[in-house]
């Protein structure tokens, strides 16, 4: 496995890699969900293709008062979990490398990035799109795997992708969780025992706000209102949103009568948690 560590090297290493490049860009910390995700990368682009894991903690996505400094950074175990399941190539730039001195171009996405996570965290995805359109130009894959675990995210950039006309496929890989359900999240590890706890309450409400939903119900109000309070009474935190929002468009529904997901997120401490759900209308009609 290559550990590249500049621009230079990187833009180097594509121009030798085998056809076709598959990019899993993280932020490290990684855990069996990004590792799910270096999976799937492998057997999309073969015995013959180049898989590359980016790990870069993104300045340009955290807001000022934002976790960026206590980011959990577990270099080693990551390169290991790189190796273990089969990247070719690690990248691993500095801030520097990344925004040089000088550097003044952002990339906004301007519809679906305003809700949800967007309305919370100003600025977050903008930072989102500007790094991973850096990525794409940097190593040029043919295919980048995101999760649905960042719903939102994973519509951004497939957005992004679209505007731009990036010749990048955009792969959305399923959400990974915990035997309890939690999603599995580099965040989860500044949760201690007490707050673990309360955290498995969080996609228990969401799954039971779904079963209302799979037994007929198709008022947005009370499919959130039951996730809502049950993630309150779960948690003991009131979450910072709950919205039923059209699955391609991220605009909030007042009925549930087309694919949808279910999406919150909730503060369990200092810990911010986001999750998903996908949601179909009760007549199986999409
Ligand atoms: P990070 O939070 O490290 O996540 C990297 C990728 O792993 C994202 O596509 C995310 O959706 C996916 N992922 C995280 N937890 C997951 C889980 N439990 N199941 C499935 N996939 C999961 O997301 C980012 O980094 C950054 O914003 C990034 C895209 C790298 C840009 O800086």
């Amino acid at each position: 496995m290559r550990t590249l560590g500049t621009v230079g090297e990187a833009a180097g290493f594509r121009t030798t890699a085998a056809s076709p490049l598959v990019l899993v860009p993280t932020m490290g910390a990684l855990h069996d969900g990004h590792a799910a995700l270096i999976d799937a990368a492998r057997m999309r682009a073969g015995r013959e293709g180049t898989v590359v894991v980016s790990i870069f903690v993104n300045p340009s996505q955290f807001a000022p008062g934002e976790d960026l400094a206590r980011y959990p950074r577990t270099l080693e175990k990551d390169m290991d979990v790189c190796l273990r399941h089969g990247a070719d190539a690690v990248f691993i730039p500095s801030a520097e490398e990344i925004y040089p001195p000088g550097d003044s171009t952002i990339v906004e996405e301007t519809e679906l990035a305003r809700g949800l996570c967007g309305a919370a965290r100003p600025g977050h995805f903008r930072g989102v799109c500007t790094v991973v359109a850096k990525l794409f130009n940097i190593l040029r894959p043919h295919t980048a795997v995101f999760g649905e675990k960042d719903y939102q995210q994973l519509a951004v950039i497939r957005r992004m992708t679209r505007d731009l006309f990036l010749p990048v496929e955009i792969m959305a890989h399923p959400t990974v969780r915990d035997s309890d359900g939690l999603a599995l999240s580099s965040r989860n590890r500044y949760l201690d025992a007490d707050g673990r706890e309360r955290a498995r309450h969080f996609p228990a409400a969401l799954q039971n706000a779904r079963a209302l939903a799979e037994q007929g119900e198709t008022s947005v109000s009370k499919i959130t209102a039951t996730a809502r309070d049950g993630i309150t009474a779960g948690t003991g935190s009131a979450p910072e949103y709950v919205e039923l929002v059209d699955a391609e468009s991220l605009q909030p529904l007042t009925r549930l009568d087309r694919s949808a997901v279910l999406a919150a997120a909730v503060r369990i401490g200092e810990t911010r948690l986001i999750d998903n759900l996908r949601l179909n209308p009760p007549d199986g009609k999409v």
